[in-house]
Order: C-alpha cells, then sequence, then structure tokens
C-alpha cells in the first residue's frame, strides 16, 4: 500500500470502505485491506463491514488471536492519528 507517513485522520479513513478501496483501522494502525479482501477467511463482506472503520472490535469477537500484523505487513498505510471514538 502507499504509505501516509503523516499519518490517517478519521475523516480520511471514512473515505475508503468499498471491495475496491477498502482501509481499516486496527490497533492504532490503518490498513488498505483491498488487495487482502480475497484471502480473507471470513469472507469478503464480513472484513468489508468494517471498512473505512475501526475494525479492533470486530476483530477481536471473531479471532483475536489472529496475527494480523504478520498477514498486513504489505498493506499499511500509517499510523491511525484521528480520534476514536469518532468513527462509526
Ligand atoms: C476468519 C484474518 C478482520 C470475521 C479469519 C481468519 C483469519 C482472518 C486469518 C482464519 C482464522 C482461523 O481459521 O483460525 C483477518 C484479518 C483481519 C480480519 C487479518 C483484518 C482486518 C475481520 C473482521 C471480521 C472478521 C473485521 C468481522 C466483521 C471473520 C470470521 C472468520 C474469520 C467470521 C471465521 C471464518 C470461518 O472460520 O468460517 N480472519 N480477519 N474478520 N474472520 Fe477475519
Amino acid at each position: 500500500a502507499k504509505r501516509i507517513t503523516g499519518g490517517v485522520d478519521h475523516d480520511e479513513l471514512m473515505k475508503h470502505y468499498t471491495k475496491e478501496d477498502c482501509w481499516v483501522h486496527l490497533f492504532g494502525t490503518v490498513y488498505d485491506v483491498t488487495k487482502y479482501l480475497d484471502f480473507h477467511p471470513g469472507g469478503i463482506p464480513e472484513l468489508l463491514r468494517a471498512g473505512g472503520r475501526d475494525a479492533t472490535p470486530l476483530f477481536n469477537q471473531y479471532h483475536a488471536w489472529v496475527n494480523y500484523e504478520s498477514f498486513l505487513k504489505a498493506c499499511v498505510v500509517g499510523p491511525f492519528i484521528g480520534d476514536l471514538s469518532k468513527l462509526p
């Protein structure tokens, strides 16, 4: 993914919620999971539910043990610098 070193804020994250352009926030980092969608064992629609949003609660609910950092190494956009409480 194209990195944004200055970080990603709430407004920017929210713009990316489609199958063609899907970003998620997970534990302080924003990932562009567009290319990972096809590989998600839980399916595309499930992962899309977290598109443009904070994926952390759903991630923890379904599989808190999954080594996401390893899976999503190539998907890092940058740190999340917005206000988590404002995310949908
Ligand atoms: C399964 C990765 C987000 C729902 C899995 C598995 C992996 C994975 C590796 C297989 C786990 C196993 O077999 O033990 C990821 C990554 C995510 C992510 C890297 C990063 C954002 C989500 C989200 C949801 C979700 C946001 C729900 C909205 C599921 C479900 C399964 C699953 C329901 C179970 C599929 C099954 O066993 O039939 N995911 N996931 N995942 N994931 Fe995710």
